[in-house]
């Protein structure tokens, strides 16, 4: 599917406190059952909305993002009521991962109502539904009445937007309303874990770490896409959709440096070589070693110490400040793969051109 090239008249909604703002809510979502399309935030990302049920607003998402038609989207609720209206049955399992995540960051992929248009799932028998844990969210959904399907409010390809600042760059002029509540708390995207199939699979780690999973679903797997990029199989099919494009790039060129024996060391290294190149070098790593590579053109904290929830909430916000201040390279310092860990090493993994 193309890119919308008609320019909207879009509409900025600052919103601070969901209850106290509830005339403004109250637009956004008179805009949703109209068929409009509203970018709102939630605990992990900004999302770009439009009422689930409708075909021709579901369609209308993907113009605006340039997204894939084959790439399915995530429908939001506000309410464990408002369940029936999107999946055709609810396993015990869901059940039990509902009660124990939702409201929160964990999409579970269920099989579809006939009532969800095939725009939204991209045909597939399945849907993917999650419950944020945002008031501005929250509000928003329940007064529009609707089952609301929201992808990253980014363009297809780039980093997911954290800030209002992020959707404005990428797609003012493309949505009617943009709410901007902020920055986003999680800092990327939801856990999804396919319950179509037996063991349950992971498909995407995300803001609900796959430990905290497993001690619900013991038996939960990893899909075989999220293996090391080298390990994979070239012709391996990923079962999400969305898993085979490319994701998270930011301009600059992305060069991760993973976690082991002189990880310092070689940070260093390549530092100084793209530099004699004539490159100009960002930096995002830890505080501690800030000092270490005062020669960088632009340096940014990824965490202190090893607190990874801190590394997940810089990740796509820092990436994305590389390329404003036109950085060549960024050079990011692998963290290790437990907990939000995994999600983050998966989304560097994916925007990195240069693995070391
Ligand atoms: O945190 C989030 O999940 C954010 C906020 C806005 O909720 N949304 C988000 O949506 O990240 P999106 O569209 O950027 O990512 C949805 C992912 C894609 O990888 C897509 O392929 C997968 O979920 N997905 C959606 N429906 C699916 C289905 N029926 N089966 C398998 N994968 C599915
Ligand atoms: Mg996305």
């Amino acid at each position: 599917m193309g890119i919308t090239k008609e320019r909207k008249k879009t509409i900025l909604l600052p919103i601070q406190q969901a209850d106290l703002e509830l005339s403004k809510l109250r637009f956004a979502a008179e805009i949703l059952q109209k068929g409009g399309l509203v970018v709102f935030p939630t605990e992990t990302v900004y999302g770009l909305g439009a009422n689930a049920l409708d075909e021709k607003a579901a369609e209308n998402i993907f113009l605006a993002k340039g997204r894939p038609a084959d790439n399915p989207l995530i429908v939001h609720i506000a309410d464990f009521a408002d369940l029936g209206q999107v999946v055709a049955d609810l396993p015990p399992i869901a059940q039990a991962l509902a009660e124990k995540f939702w409201p929160g960051p964990l999409t579970l992929i269920l099989k579809k109502k006939e009532s969800i248009p095939d725009a939204v799932t991209a045909g597939l028998p399945s849907v993917a539904v999650r419950m944020p844990d945002h008031p501005i969210a929250r509000t928003l959904i329940k007064l529009s009445g609707l089952p609301i399907a929201a992808p990253s409010a980014n363009l297809s390809g780039k980093v997911s937007p954290t800030s209002a600042e992020h959707v404005i760059e990428d797609l003012w002029g493309r949505v009617d309303v943009i709410i901007d509540g902020g920055r986003t708390g999680v800092g990327l995207e939801s856990t999804v874990v396919d319950l179509t199939v037996w063991p349950p699979q992971l498909l995407r780690p995300g803001g609900v770490s796959l430990e905290e999973l497993r001690q619900v679903v013991p038996e939960l797997e990893l899909d075989r896409a999220l293996l090391d990029k080298n390990k994979q199989e070239k012709d391996m099919v990923p079962r999400s959709p969305g898993l085979k494009y490319t994701h998270y790039s930011p301009r600059a060129k992305v060069v991760l440096v993973r976690r082991g024996e002189k990880q310092k060391e070689k940070i260093l290294e390549l530092l100084e070589s793209y530099q004699k190149a004539g490159k100009k070098v960002g930096i995002l790593c830890r505080e501690e070693w800030k000092s270490y590579f005062s020669k960088a053109d632009f340096l940014l904290e990824l965490t202190k110490g090893s607190d990874l929830q801190q590394a997940a909430y810089n990740l796509f916000n820092h990436l994305r400040r590389f390329d404003q201040v036109k950085m060549d390279v960024i050079i990011v310092e692998g963290v290790a793969e437990e907990g939000i860990g995994l999600a983050v090493m998966n989304r560097l993994t994916k925007a990195a051109q240069e693995i070391v």
